[in-house]
């Protein structure tokens, strides 16, 4: 690590203090004017550093760029940061992971960038992905270190876990609207891609890439015209109680860890305790033919059941469903 990422490491690690230079420079074992240069290289980043006198630096507490500094302090295994990759800008989160999977980085890689220049949601749709307020990340994961194989489960764990980090570090209590939505005051504040890479002679999936886009800092305003209605963030209000690398943080130590630790049963069970459409009436929009129906249960392969009005009980692998009023 170069001496600018030691500095940054250690005062992300002392958020909204005074930490002299002197202190830095011993406890890194590098010169005062190391620790200097380091500091100005990081303002020209768009660090927001304090410098008071006779009391030394200070890391203000709006700083929200990402990095795998500003991570460290709450990755609940160190080992995970060398896992992290953080790009300013890729096209799509989910294409480069996909593209490492192929070319053979190991499991729990994660690929994470500031902005998306052509982030890609289901049904190949758009997602929008502007720079500074978002969390665009991307898991690469084998399924040989997975409790489950089905795409369906891993997205619906997926998004158990983005509901249980978004309560970890803020007030928020997030929903899930089948199968890959979660939302906070009936917006949409995030959405799961996951994606496949299969073996083209046996058939077998070699690796999953889950994509996690969530809209974490962007008031209505930021949001182009058509999503207004839609779309809304974990902190549209501005009053941010954690950063992105917080919240991105608890994910990854969620994915990365809990997903080993628990079962089939107690993902689907905390699945179905945040649904918001169980038990009312649905259409279901399919690609020829949409239908009204009531949404049942969710079977344990995390397909959505549910009864049409004529009777006839129907299970919907994927496919798109909206909440009728
Ligand atoms: C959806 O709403 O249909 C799913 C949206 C998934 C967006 C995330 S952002 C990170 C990753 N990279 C992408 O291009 N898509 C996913």
């Amino acid at each position: 690590m170069s001496t600018k990422k030691h500095v940054l490491a250690f005062l992300e690690s002392n958020r909204g203090q005074s930490i002299s230079g002197e202190h830095i420079a011993g406890r890194l074992n590098v010169s005062r004017n190391a620790v200097w240069k380091a500091i100005k290289e990081l303002e020209k980043e768009g660090y927001n550093i304090k410098a008071v006198t006779n009391k030394g630096y200070c890391l203000c507490e709006n700083n929200d760029i990402l990095s795998v500094q500003g991570m460290l302090p709450f990755l609940l295994q160190k080992e995970f940061a060398d896992q992290i990759l953080i790009y300013e800008s890729l096209e799509s989160t989910n294409k480069t992971a996909k593209e490492m999977a192929i070319s053979g980085v190991k499991h729990g890689t994660v690929i994470m960038a500031d902005y998306q220049t052509a982030g890609r949601g289901r049904y190949d749709r758009g997602f929008y992905s502007p720079s500074g307020c978002g969390i665009y990340m991307s898991f690469i994961l084998r399924p040989e270190h997975l409790k489950f194989e089905i795409p369906t489960l891993i997205t619906a764990f997926a998004a158990v876990v983005v509901c249980e980090a978004i309560e970890a570090v803020s007030e928020k209590v997030p929903s899930i609207k089948w199968v890959n939505d979660v939302f906070i005051d009936q917006k949409k504040i995030c959405g799961i891609l996951t994606e496949a890479v299969t073996d083209f002679e046996s058939g077998n999936m070699q690796w999953v890439v889950v994509g996690i886009g969530i809209n974490f800092s962007m008031r209505t305003v930021d949001f182009p015209e058509q999503l207004r209605q839609i779309a809304g963030s974990v902190f549209p209000d501005g009053g941010q109680s954690a950063t992105r690398n917080h919240l991105a943080a608890e994910i990854i130590n969620r994915i990365l860890d809990t997903g080993n630790s628990c079962s089939i049963e107690e993902i689907l069970d905390k699945y179905k305790k945040r649904l918001m459409m169980l038990g009312k009436k649905i259409s279901v929009i399919g690609a020829g033919d949409t239908y009204e129906a009531v949404a049942i249960d969710i079977d344990n392969t995390g397909r959505l059941i549910v009864e049409k009005e004529n009777g006839e009980i129907q299970s919907l692998f994927s496919g798109e469903i909206s909440i009728r009023n």
